[in-house]
């Protein structure tokens, strides 16, 4: 089978057609994907009609299934979590902070795929940012300011019983069922700067959103330097802006892009089926 793959025309993205995912695909098509995957950083995948067993299917066509902390799976699918929201929900949006993936553990996920059952009519943009264009651009000064630093990752701002997700989360009716925790305080570190573990190719990993600290600086120098990369990593000019339909599949690399979610659907539900794809061992 030959996919068509047509980038967004943004910083990152392509829609990926001529495809069925409810069918067992072959190697050569799964090694397409693949490779568009890493060309392109965010692929979607519309028109589909996907039951749990054909997301769970199609994950591991592209590594094992990584470790979801923090958020309990479906009752009946240890791998799969629902993303939702109710009409009448007020508690905060759910990931609406720039972040990687799980980039606290000491092998984040390689990808996550999620994919759309009830989707607004208006609202709930999922964004992108190409983190390989963020360093391409980055001015010199600000490189040299990163340049070797080893960031210290953490979920405790959101899933530690004082984060925005712990406790007091609890009593404001989010439909989501999160289950924050102390193991959420554990660190983690990462470069700022590092090659992807599949293309070589150097580019920013995660962001503010689970980066606690610098190892080795004081938090004075080192939350203000947080901050100023923040600034540039989510420029406007590095985003791709995702639009959901019922029976998309998005499937993103999560060692290339940050990404948040949007709201914009007050009144309206919406539920994604999401699963993450382990880290890339390079002998698999
Ligand atoms: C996520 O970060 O997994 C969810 C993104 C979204 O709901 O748009």
């Amino acid at each position: 089978m030959t996919i068509k793959v047509t980038p967004s025309g943004q910083a990152c993205g392509a829609t990926v057609t001529g495809i069925d995912l409810s069918q067992p695909l072959s190697d050569e098509t799964v090694s397409e994907i693949r490779a568009a995957w890493l060309k392109h950083h965010v692929l979607s995948f519309p028109d589909q009609s996907l039951t749990d067993d054909d997301l769970e299917r199609f994950t591991l066509h592209f590594g094992p299934f990584g470790e979801d902390p923090f958020i309990a799976p479906l009752p009946d699918r240890e791998h799969i979590i629902a993303v939702k929201r109710e009409a009448n929900e007020t508690a905060p949006l759910f990931a609406e902070n720039w972040h990687t993936d799980w980039s606290f553990q000491e092998h984040p996920p390689a990808g996550t795929c999620l994919y759309g059952i009830t989707i607004p009519p208006m609202g709930g943009d999922t964004l992108y940012a190409n983190q390989h264009a963020a360093l391409d651009a980055m001015p010199a000064e600000l490189r040299a300011k990163i340049e070797g630093l080893q960031a210290i990752h953490s979920a405790k701002n959101a899933y530690a019983p004082d984060g925005s997700y712990g406790d007091a989360d609890k009593a404001k009716g989010r439909s989501m069922d999160i289950r924050p925790s102390s193991e959420a305080e554990a660190t983690q570190l990462h470069p700022i700067i590092r090659n992807h573990p599949e293309t070589g190719r150097e580019g920013l990993f995660s962001c503010i959103g689970y980066i606690a600290g610098i190892d080795g600086m004081a938090q004075e120098e080192a939350l203000p330097l947080l901050m100023e990369l923040y600034q540039w990593q989510t420029r406007d000019e590095f985003i791709y802006r995702h639009k959901w339909e019922p029976g998309m599949l998005a499937m993103w690399d999560n060692r290339s892009v940050l990404h948040r979610a949007t709201g914009g659907y007050e009144g309206h539900d919406r539920l994604l089926h999401r699963t993450t794809i382990g880290a890339y061992r390079q002998a698999r």
